[in-house]
This record gives C-alpha cells, sequence and structure tokens, in this order.
C-alpha cells in the first residue's frame, strides 16, 4: 500500500513545460532547448528572462527594448523602503523580499489581471525590483543609505554596485550575471511547483510569487547556500577540510550543497559555478576559498560516491560558497540572491500554468484510524 506514495512526490510528473530539460543522468540541462553552458558563456541575464518569457531568443531590437523596460522599472520608492525600515533587523532578507512582494500588490495596476500580457508587465515589475529590494534591506540593517539602481550596469553588475555603492569590475560583475543566469530555471523543483500550485487555483502571480519566496527558503532548497558559506567559514583552510567532511558524515549529517533529487552525476550548474569559483580566486590572486570547496568536493566524492555508490555530486548551490566570498556577498543574502535569478523561472511557470491551467491537486493515501467513538469535551 505503502508503495501507492510516492515520497515527496519524487519521479512523478506533474506538468509539461518547454522551459527546460533535464537528463538527471547524464547531467545535462537546457533552457527552451539551447544547452545551459552556451546560455551560461554566451547570453545576459536579461536576454534569459526574454527567452523564458517568450519562448525564443530576441533579436538585438527586441532585446534592447526589453532590457529598457526592465532597467526602467529597477527602482523602488520610499513607501517600499519604508516598509523595509520597518522590517525586524533579524529576519532573513527573503522575509523581507516576501513582505516587499505582498505590499507591491497592491500599487501594481495590473494586480487582478491575470492575462498574459500583464502577467509579463508584473514579472518585469518585480524582477527589475527584486535585487534593489535586497541591496536596499541589507543597506538598511547596516543603518546605511540606500543606493538607487543604475540604469546603464548589467542586472549582474547593477546589484553588486547597490550592495557596495561602487561599480563592480569586469571580472565580478561577470560572475554576478552568471550566478542569475545559472539560477534562472530548473523545471519542477519545490519553489516552481508551489508557484504553479498557486497560479493553478487561478491567484494572482505576485501571491504566486510570495509562495516561490516562500518555498525557496528552506535549507533542503535555496537555503542550502547559506549552509554552504558557513560551512566554508567552520573549515577556514584546505587542510581542516578532510577532518571536517570526515566528522560530519560520521555524525551522520548531510552535506550542503551535495546531492539531488535529479541529477544522479555532476550537476552542469555547479561546473560552471566552479569555472566562476576558479575566475575569481585567480582575479583576486587568492585560492583559499577555492582550495576549501575543491577539497571538500573530493572528500565527499570519495566517501559517498566511491566507497557507498552514493550519486551524490556538487550541486547548484555548492559552488556558490567561494563565488560569494570572493564577491564579499554577506552570509545573510546568499539565499535571497536566489530568488533574484529564480523569479524568471517562476514567472516563466506561471505564464505556462495560466496558459493551459488544470488545478493541481493531489490525493493522500490516509493511514489513520476510523470510526472513532466522538467523546464529548466535557467527558474527556
Ligand atoms: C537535495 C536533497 C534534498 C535531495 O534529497 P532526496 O532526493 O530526498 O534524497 P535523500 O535525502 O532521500 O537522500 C538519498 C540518500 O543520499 C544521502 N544524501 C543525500 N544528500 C546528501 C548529502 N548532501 N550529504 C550526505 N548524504 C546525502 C541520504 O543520506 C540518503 O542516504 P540513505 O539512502 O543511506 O538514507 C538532498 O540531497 C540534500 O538534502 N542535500 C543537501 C541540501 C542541498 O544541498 N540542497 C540543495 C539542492 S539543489
Amino acid at each position: 500500500m505503502a508503495d501507492e506514495v510516492k515520497r515527496g512526490l519524487e519521479g512523478v510528473v506533474a506538468a509539461t513545460t518547454k522551459l527546460s530539460f533535464i537528463d538527471g543522468a547524464a547531467g545535462i540541462l537546457e533552457y527552451c532547448g539551447y544547452n545551459i553552458t552556451d546560455i551560461a558563456r554566451f547570453a545576459t541575464f536579461e536576454e534569459v528572462m526574454y527567452l523564458l518569457w517568450y519562448g525564443r531568443l530576441p533579436t538585438q531590437k527586441e532585446l534592447r527594448a526589453f532590457s529598457q523596460k526592465i532597467r526602467r522599472e529597477r527602482t523602488i520608492d520610499s513607501s517600499v523602503i519604508r516598509i523595509l525600515q520597518t522590517c525586524a533587523k533579524h529576519i532573513d532578507a527573503m522575509d523581507a523580499l516576501r513582505t516587499a512582494v505582498s505590499y507591491l500588490a497592491q500599487c501594481d495596476p495590473d494586480l487582478s489581471n491575470n492575462s498574459a500580457e500583464a502577467n509579463i508587465r508584473k514579472g518585469i515589475r518585480l524582477a527589475a525590483k527584486f535585487p534593489t529590494i535586497v541591496a536596499a534591506f541589507y543597506r538598511v540593517k547596516q543603518g546605511k543609505k540606500v543606493i538607487a539602481p543604475m540604469l546603464n550596469l548589467s542586472s549582474g553588475a547593477n546589484f553588486l554596485y547597490m550592495l557596495r555603492g561602487t561599480i563592480p569590475n569586469e571580472v565580478e560583475a561577470n560572475a554576478m550575471e552568471t550566478d542569475f543566469i545559472l539560477t534562472a530555471e530548473h523545471e519542477l523543483n519545490a519553489s516552481t511547483f508551489t508557484t504553479r500550485v498557486t497560479v493553478s487555483t487561478l491567484s494572482d502571480l505576485h501571491s504566486a510569487i510570495c509562495s516561490g519566496i516562500s518555498t525557496l527558503k528552506g535549507p533542503l532548497h535555496g537555503g542550502a547556500r547559506a549552509e554552504v558559506y558557513k560551512m566554508l567559514d567552520k573549515i577556514q583552510k584546505p587542510e581542516r577540510a578532510e577532518a571536517f567532511i570526515q566528522r560530519a558524515l560520521k555524525q551522520g549529517q548531510k552535506i550542503m550543497g551535495f546531492g539531488h533529487r535529479v541529477y544522479k552525476t555532476y550537476d552542469p550548474r555547479a561546473i560552471l559555478f566552479k569555472e566562476t569559483a576558479l575566475a575569481l580566486a585567480n582575479f583576486k590572486k587568492d585560492k583559499k576559498w577555492y582550495m576549501i570547496a575543491t577539497k571538500v568536493e573530493d572528500v565527499v566524492i570519495k566517501e559517498l560516491v566511491e566507497k557507498l555508490g552514493k550519486p551524490i555530486y556538487p550541486n547548484v548551490d555548492f559552488y556558490t560558497g567561494p563565488v560569494y566570498k570572493y564577491l564579499d556577498i554577506p552570509s545573510e543574502l546568499t539565499t535571497a540572491i536566489f530568488a533574484l535569478g529564480r523569479i524568471a523561472g517562476w514567472v516563466a511557470h506561471a505564464l505556462e500554468q495560466y496558459a493551459d491551467n488544470r488545478l493541481i491537486r493531489p490525493n493522500a493515501l490516509y493511514i489513520g484510524p476510523h470510526n472513532l467513538k466522538y467523546v464529548p469535551l466535557e467527558q474527556r
């Protein structure tokens, strides 16, 4: 009987999609038919958003117009900043982002319009404002002045600029842009699935995006990045990595940034993040974080793959650890940064779901008792 239940919905095909194709055994990921390696090497994040939302690559003219629309929407007004100032200082940037999206819903002229055109307009506004909100919340928490976005910078460069107040160099800007691109879309991952579930009730895009943010926050999903970052901080030196991982495995702990529900080999995004980490290490002339991460990877592969035969390889989150260290990203922003890329996929899936909707409502196998005699409250 238990066989009827697919725990964690593993292996269940719950939707058709034209957005991403994953071959978990071969380690292949495509966005709308384009290999992720080509996308990461040649496209910009804005181009990826266009591809996912319109289903094809834009012409130069189309991309120019689309980029312009997005960049014009980067600014947040003083009412949003006031909301961020009201948020408690101890909350995660994901909580602040979710709060801001809830607030932005009421300001959006298209709030209850679920047409594809309106949803793209809302998607543009949200995707453009996400980095501004996260950077502004961080600076408010630090007691620093909020920095307005620069419209002539790429998404990645602009985000780093709003965090730091200085324009990043090209290597750093490219690394941030690559992060957004690699994170943009990944089929029916947990947060995208919840986004689609919310859309399937014909609720609005802002509500669906709040569902996505809430689901991404957990440590088994986007929150794994924060755990990887903390792990690098604890290890501190490459020569300490082996003992640290051996101890964690002996204690039965999961190593964050490893393992995947779908990939049973190297996650292709991990390979690209690893290249990005190396590029930053070389640029900064500081191999420390890269060396710690590669040592952790070697030990996990040796212990789990080679000795135990478990297909536990680095996933998309693992090499964000050294990348964020080199970019001086504070650990408290690591999960929120995931959302800055993933909003592209959430909106794309919302568009797909609205276009061909059926309420998503699975069943549960009841395993509790039956026919219990109701005992009145005063007799219990
Ligand atoms: C991603 C993840 C949730 C997938 O979970 P899942 O498909 O439900 O797989 P399970 O948790 O059932 O793991 C299957 C087996 O591999 C082991 N395993 C999975 N991930 C592991 C990890 N990161 N470290 C050590 N062992 C791991 C489990 O202990 C389990 O072993 P068992 O069969 O001996 O009990 C899981 O790999 C994980 O928790 N990884 C760490 C968190 C993370 O990096 N998340 C980001 C994902 S992109």
